[in-house]
C-alpha cells in the first residue's frame, strides 16, 4: 500500500468531501432524497419562524391572486433550502423550475428559461452566488419589471428591445450569502436564514424518515442518530440509512439505541458526530502543536491534506461545535476538544485522562 493509501486507511476516509458526515449532497442522497423530502409544510420539521412567515406570505398572495415575492434562502448545506422551495411551489399550485448558478453560464441560458416560464411559476436558482456577472444583470429587470432588455445592433443604431415576461417567483438559495452582490440581494422581497436543527428536531426527522423507509425504530435509537448528525437533516438521513443496513444484517432489523451506537461507532462517527478526520485534525493541534495556535497550512502538512479542503469541509463544524477557535496566529484547541479526546489541557500536570 502506498503512503497515501495507508494514510487514507488510517483516517478512514477515501475523500474528505465524501465523508459520512459531509453536509453536501451525494448521489446516494439524491436518490433517497426524493422519497425522504417532506411533501407538505406539516411534514417539514423545525425552522418554525421561517415556515410561519412563509405560510402567511403564501396565504396573502393567494388571497390577492398574486404571485409570491421573490425569495432568498441562505444557510449551511443540507438544512432544507431546496426542500422549502419545492414546498412553496406545491403550496402555490405552481410549476417548479429548478436550475442552478453554475449551469447558467451565458445570458442565453437564462433568457431561454425566463421566456418559457408560465404565469406564477417558481424559478429556483440553487447556488445563486455562482451566477456570472453578465447573467446576473439580465436577472435584474426580469425580477423587478418582469421583462428582459436586449440590446440589438451596435454604435449609433444600437437600441434596446424590451421583452415582456410572465409574472414568476424567483427563489434563490445559497450557502454563501456574503458572496451575493448587493443589487441582487436587494431584489428579493423575502429573505430567510436557515439555521442548524436542535437534536429533538432531528430526532423527529429521523422518526419520520424511518417510517417512510419502513424501518422499525425506537425513539432512543432515533435520538442516538440525531445527536451525531451535526444539526443537519441531510446527515441525519444518511446516518439513518447506514444504521438501517447494520440493523438489518446484524441486529434483526430493529434500530435501538444500542444498535445505532454500534453501527455508528463502526463507521467512526463518535458521540459528538465527529469522524476520524475531525479527530485527526484535533489531535494534530493538541499533540503536534501543544494545543495551538497552529497555522492551517501546518496542520494540513501534518495530515497530508489540502489546506483548503480542511478549511471548507472539516473546520466549519469544529468551530461551530466549539472544539476549535481561530485566532490571529492560528487555530487553537479548546478545553472541550481536550475533554472530547479524553485528554487534559497542557500544563494541568496529568496529560491523559484515561
Ligand atoms: N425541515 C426538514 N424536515 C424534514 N426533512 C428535512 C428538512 N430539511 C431537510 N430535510 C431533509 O434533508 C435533505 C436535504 O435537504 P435539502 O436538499 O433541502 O437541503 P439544502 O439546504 O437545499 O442543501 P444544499 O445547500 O446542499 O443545496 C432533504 O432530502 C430532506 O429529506
Ligand atoms: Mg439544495
Amino acid at each position: 500500500m502506498s503512503d497515501e493509501g495507508a494514510r487514507r486507511k488510517l483516517l478512514g476516509v477515501e475523500d474528505a468531501a465524501e465523508r459520512l458526515v459531509s453536509p453536501d449532497d451525494t448521489l446516494e442522497d439524491e436518490v433517497y432524497g426524493a422519497s425522504l423530502r417532506p411533501r407538505t409544510f406539516d411534514d417539514y420539521v423545525g425552522q418554525e419562524r421561517v415556515v410561519e412567515n412563509l405560510r402567511i406570505a403564501i396565504d396573502a398572495a393567494s388571497r390577492r391572486g398574486e404571485t409570491l415575492d421573490h425569495l432568498l434562502f441562505y444557510g449551511p448545506p443540507g438544512l432544507g433550502k431546496t426542500t422549502l422551495a419545492g414546498l412553496i411551489s406545491r403550496e402555490m399550485g405552481a410549476n417548479f423550475r429548478p436550475t442552478s448558478g453554475p449551469t447558467l453560464e451565458k445570458p442565453k441560458d437564462l433568457v431561454g428559461i425566463l421566456t418559457s416560464l408560465e404565469a406564477g411559476d417558481v424559478l429556483f436558482i440553487d447556488e445563486i452566488h455562482r451566477l456570472g456577472r453578465v447573467v446576473e444583470e439580465f436577472l435584474y429587470p426580469a425580477m423587478e419589471d418582469f421583462q428582459i432588455d436586449f440590446v440589438v445592433d451596435r454604435g449609433a443604431y444600437a437600441k434596446t428591445i424590451k421583452l415582456p415576461l410572465k409574472r414568476f417567483t424567483l427563489i434563490g438559495a445559497t450557502t454563501r450569502a456574503g458572496m451575493l452582490t448587493a443589487p441582487l440581494r436587494e431584489r428579493f422581497g423575502i429573505v430567510h436564514h436557515l439555521d442548524y436543527y436542535a437534536p429533538e428536531e432531528l430526532e423527529r426527522i429521523v422518526m419520520r424518515s424511518a417510517s417512510v423507509l419502513n424501518v422499525p425504530i425506537e425513539r432512543p435509537g432515533a435520538a442516538t442518530i440525531a445527536a451525531r448528525s451535526r444539526g443537519t437533516p441531510r446527515i441525519a438521513n444518511r446516518l439513518l440509512r447506514r444504521v438501517r443496513d447494520f440493523a438489518e444484517v446484524r441486529a434483526g432489523g430493529k434500530i435501538t439505541a444500542e444498535v445505532a451506537s454500534e453501527a455508528l461507532e463502526r463507521e467512526g462517527v463518535d458521540l459528538a458526530g465527529l469522524d476520524r478526520l475531525d479527530r485527526a485534525f484535533l489531535r494534530t493541534i493538541v499533540e503536534q502543536y501543544g494545543g495551538g495556535p497552529a497555522g492551517i497550512a501546518a496542520i494540513a502538512a501534518t495530515l497530508t491534506e489540502d489546506a483548503e479542503t480542511l478549511e471548507d469541509v472539516v473546520e466549519p463544524y469544529l468551530l461551530k461545535a466549539g472544539f476549535v477557535v481561530r485566532t490571529a496566529s492560528g487555530r487553537k484547541a479548546t478545553p472541550g476538544a481536550y475533554r472530547h479526546l479524553g485528554l487534559l489541557p497542557k500544563g494541568s500536570g496529568q496529560e491523559r485522562l484515561f
